[in-house]
């Protein structure tokens, strides 16, 4: 009898072993399907070697962040890494303009919006609450997808703490048609977008305070695909954000207007974080884009 007694508490053992087991493969599964969003710091210091940080109060203290500085929180394309083209795009942008941090988010392994979004409001929040980052000093910027997700963190926040972050930057967005949150006006106290490929992989749609359609918004000088004309939204970055800014950009009463002619030229620049409506404006086909002020005068 002690046998068979000693037989079923080992496999009273075992099951347990199994059922840990099984546990254990679930939670690893779920980890790897809905992978957490990686952060990556990127400083004056250390642009060309950016930090990886975890979004917890001590690990951000020992990292390079600093408080006193302004924050960009940069969204890609869904799915978008480290090697995706935007990333370093608005690093260097930002780290030209002034000394921030550019935190960067990795979404190789995130695939899942929901958590995506909390998972960066959490950030937010605690750059907020335990570092005492003011929420104005937190600027937003997405491409394509990542522009709906910057938007869905910055609604997110608002909900939590009952502010609405200063400004979010959109870049090509996509339709947002398969995400559960897209990008509007509500989300932020300034909401610019800048599209150059409507129609393509961008949309058409209006979404933010300003819309800025470069060359019309669906085809970019020099481009002969959709991506191609897509990523010009990020290479004009650096020029909106340099004081040498020079895209001069013309008042248009609607997107079926939009046209050298047919629109109302102004002093108004793309990038300058006021203003609202539609507006147009030509560019080269590489860099330097801004067309300026002399072309107008040539019209
Ligand atoms: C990183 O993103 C680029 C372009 O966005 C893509 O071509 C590449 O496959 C991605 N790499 C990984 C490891 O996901
Ligand atoms: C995403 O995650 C949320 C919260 O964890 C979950 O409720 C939802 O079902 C997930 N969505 C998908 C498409 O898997």
């Amino acid at each position: 009898m002690p046998q068979a007694k000693l037989c079923s508490a080992s496999s009273v053992t075992l099951r347990m072993q199994t059922r840990e087991l099984i546990a254990l493969v679930l939670a690893l599964t779920i980890a790897v399907v809905y992978g957490e969003p990686r952060f990556l710091l990127h400083t004056r210091r250390i642009q060309d070697n950016p930090q990886q940080i975890e979004p917890e109060v001590e690990a951000l203290v020992r990292s390079s962040f600093y408080a006193a500085d302004p924050v960009v929180l940069s969204f890609p394309r869904w799915g978008g890494n480290i090697s995706s083209p935007e990333i370093p795009a608005v690093v260097s942008a930002q780290l030209q303009r002034m000394d921030s941090n550019v935190i960067s988010l990795d979404l190789t392994k995130a695939n899942n919006e929901t958590e995506i979004i909390e998972s960066v409001a959490n950030l937010v929040n605690l750059l907020h609450s335990n570092l005492d980052v003011p929420l104005d000093r937190i600027q937003l910027v997405g491409f394509a997808e990542g522009a709906h997700l910057a938007g869905g963190v910055a609604a997110q926040v608002q909900r939590e703490l009952g502010h609405q972050l200063p400004q979010i930057t959109a870049l090509d967005p996509t339709s947002g048609e398969d995400l559960e949150h897209k990008l509007s006006q509500t989300d932020a106290q300034f909401v610019e977008v800048v599209h150059t490929n409507a129609g393509g992989v961008g949309t058409w749609k209006q979404l933010g305070h300003v819309d800025y359609y470069p060359n019309g918004g669906q085809t970019q000088p020099g481009c002969s695909s959709d991506s191609c004309s897509h990523e010009r939204s990020f290479q004009l970055l650096a020029e909106m954000w340099s004081p040498e800014n020079d895209f001069v950009s013309a008042l248009c009463g609607s997107v079926e207007s939009l046209g050298a002619a047919s629109c109302r030229w102004s002093t108004h620049k793309m990038g300058q974080s006021e203003g609202s409506g539609i507006y147009f404006l030509e560019t080269t086909q590489s860099s330097p884009f801004a067309r300026g002020a002399y072309y107008i005068s040539f019209l």
